[in-house]
């Protein structure tokens, strides 16, 4: 849906409006239209609060790549629990995955940036593709303050690669009305983040960061620091 008028204008309404406004004004207008990618990070579990308290039955989903943490596991079912929603999982495709092990390995991620990227499109990008079928809008808890890859993004903002509206209605925030946030809610969080994890994917691909270090420092972290980023929000 490439409307960059009605973009532009959601963007200026919604400019100076709390994150949770923004959240019950799309569902309650978009309701079925509209999903949410969680990952079961800080800034992911705080818009997981927010739509539990709207509408538990938005569309929630997570893309299981297999390579996860135990910590994010737990965190999976305890988010379920204590806000009674559906998570959808959503797996790979296992005849790609298998393919993919049998030619390059089970640990292709660390031989080059090739492999690496063919490992995140098999299991995160390709079903990203099969998650958003149908929808029109995706909720992501993307910030600005994460990366210089992610300095343009918008509140509301274009997705050419899928074609859907992206919703970023953390975009703004800091880390510190992160966890401000969730420690005032008390909420879920991946007990990773308690030893000096800061941003959290697959296992093998994330490291804990040091005091001072960029707080994406700890993913793909063998690879040249800067641009990176596994393909789910890149922009052309
Ligand atoms: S990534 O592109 O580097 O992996 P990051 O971990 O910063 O992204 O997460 C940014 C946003 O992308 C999350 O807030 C979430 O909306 C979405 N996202 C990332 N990984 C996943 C996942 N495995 N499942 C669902 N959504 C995800
Ligand atoms: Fe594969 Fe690592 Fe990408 Fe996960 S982050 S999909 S393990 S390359």
């Amino acid at each position: 849906m490439k409307n960059p008028a009605f973009i532009k204008k959601l963007n200026e309404q919604f400019k100076d409006s709390p994150a949770n406004e923004i959240l019950k004004y799309v569902i309650n207008k978009f309701k079925n239209e509209i999903c949410f990618a969680s990952s079961f990070g800080a800034e992911d579990q705080v818009i997981t609060e927010m739509i539990a308290s709207i509408d538990k039955t938005i569309e929630i989903f997570t893309l299981d790549t297999g390579r996860l943490f135990q910590e994010t596991y737990d965190l999976y079912d305890r988010t379920r629990s204590r806000y009674k929603i559906n998570i959808k999982i959503i797996f790979p495709d296992n005849e790609k995955v298998e393919e993919m092990v049998n030619n390059y390995g089970a640990n292709l991620f660390y031989k080059s940036i090739e492999n690496r990227k063919i490992c995140c499109h098999v299991r995160k990008i390709a079903p990203l593709k099969k998650a958003i079928q149908g929808k029109k809008f995706w909720i992501t808890g993307l910030r600005s303050e994460q990366s210089n890859t992610r300095i343009d993004n918008k509140l509301f903002e274009y997705d050419d690669i899928n074609n859907l509206i992206k919703i970023n209605p953390l975009i703004n925030w800091s880390e510190k009305d992160v966890w401000g946030y969730i420690k005032e809610k008390d909420i879920p969080y991946n007990l990773l983040h308690d030893k000096g994890f800061n941003s959290i994917g697959c296992m093998p691909c994330t490291r804990a960061v040091k005091p001072g270090e960029d707080s994406r420092a700890g993913r793909w972290w063998w690879e040249n620091q800067g641009k990176k980023e596994c393909g789910l929000h890149i922009k052309f």
